[in-house]
């Protein structure tokens, strides 16, 4: 595949590049010289490229978000047809001199069909060594619970079905009902719905909307995001734990309050943003007592006093 008229556009092959990297920053070399004409072998340690960026919200300094510029470039970079993607292998050996180098790359087993994989994640999941089958127990998951309570979780088994793909709502109702998703509860719903336990704990500990320790009454979530960051967040923040006496994933000892942090509540524009109980608040460093008395009015003497003004 050569174009002498136009040797700079991508059918026209100079010669061969090794590319040792798939970050961000290889995976642009990558494109740019596979662009030029060059044939490029990308390689990479980790099973897929990307590197850390795709774990980024925002990027520095722009804020711009982190996967719409990393998605395209992945998506061009497995389709470009001057660029061979070597993940999960190793680079062992570089022989030769600049224009005639011969490497060796020590290329792992995957254990799947790469070109059946869809990528759909069932194999992990269904992984025989991560996952010794176990032998079925004798455990009685509804012999563990209170009457009251087996009354509330059949209810809402009823309300949505006894199928594995009624999990997240009938888990959703509960988290609802109880604040959290106690222990007990979810062994009872593995054994009635007839999905694994280990799934259900997959999909509690996933959504951080899930909780596996009770939780207050109110749920504050603040926002580290980068815009919410640099707006003052991390004082907006620290005046929370300062009035409540409490760190981030934990609940007052009267049990109203649950304070968390979240990276972006997609609002932004409005940062540093606080929300309380889902209703968004804009919050300046030293307001927070405001709110939380206005939270609290119900009580006789608001809790905090001393608000900054
Ligand atoms: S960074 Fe987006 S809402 Fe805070």
């Amino acid at each position: 595949m050569t174009d002498e008229k136009n040797p700079t556009t991508s059918t026209a092959k100079h010669g061969s590049v090794l590319v040792l990297g798939g970050g961000i920053a290889g995976i642009q070399s990558a494109l740019d010289l596979a662009d030029a004409g060059f044939k490029v072998y990308l390689i990479e340690k980790q099973p897929s490229i990307g590197g850390t960026m795709p774990q980024l919200d925002k990027t520095f300094p722009t804020n711009d978000c982190a996967m719409c510029i990393l998605a395209p470039k992945l998506v061009a970079t497995g389709r470009h047809p001057n660029i061979d993607l070597l993940t999960y292998s190793d680079l062992k050996k570089i022989e030769g001199e600049a224009g005639d180098f011969t490497v060796t790359i020590n290329k792992k087993a995957r254990s799947v069909d790469e070109v059946l994989c869809n990528g759909c994640g069932l194999c992990v999941e269904n992984c025989l060594v991560r996952f010794k089958p176990q032998k079925p127990t004798h455990y009685d998951a509804k012999k563990a619970l209170e009457k009251n309570d087996l009354r509330t979780v059949d209810g809402i088994i009823n309300t949505y079905g006894k199928t594995s793909d009624a999990l997240i709502p009938i888990m959703q109702a509960i988290n609802e009902h109880y604040n959290y998703l106690p222990k007990n509860i979810l062994s009872y719903v593995a054994q009635e719905v007839d999905v694994p336990l280990a799934q259900v704990y997959h999909v509690a500990t996933f959504y951080t909307s899930f909780s596996l320790k009770p939780r207050g009454k109110h749920i504050i979530k603040v926002c580290m995001g980068t815009a919410c960051h640099v707006r003052g967040s991390p004082r907006v923040l620290d005046e929370i734990q300062r009035l409540l006496k409490i760190e981030p994933g934990e609940t007052t000892d009267d049990d109203m309050f649950t304070l968390e942090t979240v990276n972006c509540l997609g609002a932004c524009a409005l940062g540093p943003v606080v929300v309380v109980d889902e209703k968004y608040y804009m919050v300046k460093p030293g307001e927070f007592g405001k709110i939380l008395n206005t939270i609290t009015l119900e009580k006789s003497s608001p809790l905090v006093a001393e608000v900054k003004q």
